[in-house]
């Protein structure tokens, strides 16, 4: 007899893209929106039983960004980050703040300053671990480099930024001090369709 796997609990990212709705309209300020959403991305990706399969898959060569979410008004955009064994970014910044909440497996991050007109690590390497919140943001620390923390496994983070991220003029640099620009876009096509509540029994 075969078990078929419960569909996702897509009721948990409406749930938060509702509340989060709600912050971006009354809190328009870093600090008081980061320290409100904090707790509301830490309930998310405390329970890995909601994100939708599209928005899990890795690729063999590169580290995935698919859309969740986009906000229309460009106040905050939700991506899944799903790293590959062994993956990793260039050193970047984002130009706006972001939370990082970890959902699957693990990713380690590394701050860095320029110092000299080089890219120096900054502090020690940090893990996020399953239910663990970091943040960036260009009014603290938003330069790094992250890694999937597995080389035999795939992660997953789920990335909420201060605008629709995906657009955002960013650069990427070498630690000799070089930088370009990129605007990184998404991964997939489509966005996952969690809005279909027919079978959930309507509103
Ligand atoms: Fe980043």
């Amino acid at each position: 007899m075969s078990i078929t796997p419960s569909a996702p609990n897509y009721a948990r990212l409406r749930h938060f893209l509702t509340e989060f709705s709600r912050l971006v309209e009354h809190f328009h300020q870093e600090k008081p929106l980061l320290e409100k959403g904090h707790p509301l991305l830490s309930e998310l990706v405390r329970h890995d039983d909601w994100l939708p399969a599209a928005a899990a898959v890795p690729h063999p060569q590169h580290y995935q960004q698919h859309l969740l979410y986009a906000d229309p008004q460009g106040r905050f955009s939700v991506v899944s980050f799903v790293w590959g064994p062994g993956q990793q970014t260039p050193i970047h910044n984002h130009g706006v703040w972001g939370m990082i909440g970890m959902l699957r497996g693990a990713e380690h991050s590394q701050f860095y300053a320029k110092v000299k007109g080089k890219w120096v690590a900054e502090g020690e390497a940090t893990t996020l671990n399953p239910g663990e919140i970091a943040t960036v943001s260009p009014n603290a620390q938003d330069v790094h480099q992250v890694s999937n923390a597995f080389t035999d496994r795939v992660s997953i983070s789920i990335h909420v930024y201060g605008a629709n991220i995906g657009a955002v003029h960013r650069r990427v640099f070498t630690p000799n001090g070089s930088d370009k620009p990129f605007i990184s876009g998404y991964s997939s096509a489509f966005i996952p369709n969690i809005w279909d509540l027919s079978k959930e029994g309507g509103i």
